[in-house]
């Protein structure tokens, strides 16, 4: 490995697993191990055998399975840890075992209850356990950042002399800072004499926000190697993002001057596939695969970008495997922004037009968070159609239960005069919609029906789209209130009228 490469260890499987509620099956590590693989990462940390017999099977699985990347396997300085990881990580082409003991006098003295000599000397015995099994071996002082320097700079030339090939530095409870961290890896690149004989790395938790910036520090300072995971799943407030680290290098790259081999346009699919899986979602404002990473919605932002995608920019959604950027029509977007999306619809419009839009865009904005380009069809149609109100809600009244026929009686006034009708049906939406039928007389068919929330709360609004069709005539319909039938209702009686309005402009 190149001087310049960085080794990406990932440990999505294995730490990444022990986020809170996260639990994989064997089948789905396997797929995502598959993945990994095809993102490139140089290691996947496949799990912890010992520690169940589904871990064991996984880790077994994927050895045998997954080609390219390292398989590592996790154990404690413990024979029999040892001996059951080699048992699962033997099958790859690549094997090594990972094994760990705590440093820190924190965890020394009150959760192991031993001395810092008989921690040493476990610790040997197990990296010489380990490299009578496989020639690659990792050893990691479990709290590194709160362990006495001396005794972290002793125990790591003694399993350097017992064989150890990797030495990794774990800020097990994300407790340092980037610039401390940086000063802990350089100072053992110094003082440490065997170091170069070993790769060294890095395994930063995220607890006080840290962990990426810690491991950058870490890469300026002389790490080789970082473990990380996808979406920056952990142990508590999770580890340090994989996608974070390999985008910062690569964007960066006139700073940093290092690369990964990781195949950048697989992030995202990678990153949906966790979050799938394990179903911890990724919040929006997330770095790189958050889904407001590449959405602009202020208009400066967006009049800026479609000019000029690098004004706010500093990688391209390409790069992660990302389509293209997305710009979000909500409150902030300005007239710019509308223009191109109505002209990216096909819509061609006068400034007149496009002013009256605009006016109504607005108004709508204000209500609704995001609008959609549903919802611009039916503003343009509005606008450039002049739409008759035919058909005006009075009043509907719904009958419906767990064991009762939903039934439905509604009040439509046509025209200005009342007319009312009822009907039964397979749910209340269904028996309204039945009745409404009877009194337009229109035979159309529904294509599509979708409800959605458009402010938060028990007393949010909903929104319902519909989407009906007659002949070769298809038409979309939005309703809302705070009662998703009268949502229903109102949406569909809005489609018909469109649809009215569009028959007898074609027969003037
Ligand atoms: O955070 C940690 O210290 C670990 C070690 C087992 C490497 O996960
Ligand atoms: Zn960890």
């Amino acid at each position: 490995m190149s001087e310049n490469y960085v080794i990406i260890f990932d440990t999505t499987l294995r730490d990444g697993e022990q986020s809170p509620g996260a639990s994989l099956e064997v089948q789905e590590k396997l797929m995502l191990a598959m993945q990994l693989a095809r993102l490139n990462v140089d290691v996947i940390e496949a799990g912890f055998p010992i520690s169940s017999p589904a871990q064991f099977d996984a880790v077994k699985l994927i050895a045998q399975e997954v080609k390219g990347p390292v398989i590592a396997g996790l154990a404690r300085s413990l024979a029999l840890d040892i001996d059951r990881c080699w048992e699962a990580v033997r099958f790859a082409k690549k094997p090594r075992i990972h094994t760990f003991i705590a440093t820190s006098q924190v965890h020394v003295k009150h959760k192991l209850r031993k001395s810092e000599d008989e921690i040493l000397e476990m610790a040997v015995a197990a990296v010489k356990r380990a490299k009578g099994y496989c020639e690659d071996v990792e050893f990691s002082p479990e709290d590194s950042s709160r362990t006495g320097k001396d005794f972290l700079f002793r125990i790591i030339e003694a399993v350097i002399d017992a064989g150890a090939t990797v030495i990794n530095i774990p800020d097990t409870v994300g407790y340092s800072n980037p610039e401390e961290f940086g000063n802990l890896i350089r100072e053992i690149r110094e003082k440490v004499p065997n170091i170069n004989q070993a790769i060294l790395s890095v395994h930063c938790h995220n607890d006080l926000g840290m962990a990426v910036a810690n491991s950058l520090s870490a890469i300026r300072n002389g790490a080789q190697q970082v473990e990380c995971t996808i979406n920056g799943i952990g142990e508590r407030a999770g580890n340090a993002s994989l996608e974070e680290i390999v985008m910062a290098l690569k964007t960066r790259k006139d700073f940093y001057g290092k690369e990964t081999r990781i195949r950048t346009e697989e992030i995202m699919k990678t990153s949906r596939m966790v979050s799938h899986l394990t179903g911890i979602v990724v919040q929006p404002n997330k770095a790189i695969v958050g889904a407001n990473a590449f959405a602009h919605e202020s208009g400066i932002h967006q009049d800026a970008v479609l000019k000029d995608a690098r004004t706010y920019e500093i990688m391209t959604p390409q790069s992660i495997g990302l389509a293209t950027n997305k710009i979000v029509l909500g409150r902030h977007s300005g007239r710019h922004g509308l223009k191109k999306r109505l002209e990216d619809l096909g819509y061609k419009l006068s400034a007149e037009e496009l002013d009256k839009i605009y006016q109504r865009f607005m108004e709508l904005a204000d209500k609704k968070k995001e609008i959609f380009d549903e919802d611009l069809a039916v503003i343009v149609e509005d606008i450039t159609r002049e739409i008759k109100e035919v058909y005006h809600l009075e009043y509907f009244h719904v009958f419906s239960g767990n064991n009762t026929i939903p039934t439905a009686t509604v009040g439509i006034k046509v025209n200005e005069k009342l007319l009312h009708e009822a009907a039964c049906g397979d749910g209340p939406v269904d028996a309204a919609y039945k009745a409404i039928d009877k009194i337009v007389q229109l035979p159309v068919k529904l294509e599509d029906y979708t409800l959605r929330a458009v402010t938060s709360g028990k007393d949010a609004l909903g929104e319902v789209g519909v989407t009906v069709a007659k002949d070769d005539k298809r038409v979309y319909g939005r309703g809302t209130s705070t009662d998703v039938l009268e949502a229903s209702i109102k949406a569909y009686l809005n489609a018909l009228n469109r649809l009215t309005t569009m028959i007898n402009q074609k027969g003037k």
